[in-house]
């Protein structure tokens, strides 16, 4: 289990059984899944299920909160890269969050959280060829450009970019 983060604005902790309702929220939002894979079917009851068996295997996965109130903004975590076989960054935020610098706080974080307590040599970062936020955030993140494009599994391209720790350079 992964202790609370602090940042400056944010909290991101461990997901708790309250968080289902605005998890739903989050992953059956067309706007906010459109470059990933499509806004969920799922009910309510599913996320309630789903976070008390401890969310995916292959991811490690945060609640984003505000500091100030609690609020629920968003997720964030780890997720098995399909392309490089390592950790790509997840940050999902809801839409009303965009635009505040909260993306790079997230990534900021994880980024330490993976090198300093993870131990991995490299994270990715994976965005939709016409992701214009998510490139912008990678860029924002020092992630360096790894090859051209990819294909995601469902056959979009998208870029693929990378940051090794400091030592791994
Ligand atoms: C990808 C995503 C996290 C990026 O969000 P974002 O709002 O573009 O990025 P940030 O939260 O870092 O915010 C940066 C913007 O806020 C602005 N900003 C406003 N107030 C700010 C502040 N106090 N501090 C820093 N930046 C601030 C910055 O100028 C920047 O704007 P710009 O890109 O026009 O220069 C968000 O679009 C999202 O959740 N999308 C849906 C899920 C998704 O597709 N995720 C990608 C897979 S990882």
């Amino acid at each position: 289990m992964i202790s609370p983060i602090e940042t400056k604005r944010l909290v991101l902790r461990p997901l708790e059984p309250q968080d289902a309702c605005d998890f739903h929220g989050l992953e059956t939002d067309p706007a906010v899944k459109n470059f990933l894979n499509g806004a969920s079917k799922h009910d309510v009851d599913y996320y309630k299920q789903w976070i008390a068996k401890g969310g995916s295997e292959n991811s490690t996965i945060l609640a984003i909160t505000l500091r100030i109130d609690g609020r629920f903004i968003g997720r964030c975590g780890f997720t098995k890269n399909w392309h490089c076989d390592g950790p790509e960054l997840d940050i999902v935020l809801k839409k009303d969050c965009w635009n505040s610098g909260y993306g790079q706080e997230v990534g900021e974080a994880l980024i330490k959280l993976g090198f300093d307590e993870f131990k991995y040599d490299t994270i990715f970062g994976v965005a939709d060829f016409k992701h214009v936020r998510s490139i912008k955030l990678c860029k924002r993140l020092g992630m360096a450009q790894r090859q051209d494009f990819a294909l995601r599994k469902e056959g979009r391209p998208v870029v693929v970019y990378e940051i090794r720790r400091p030592s791994a350079k």
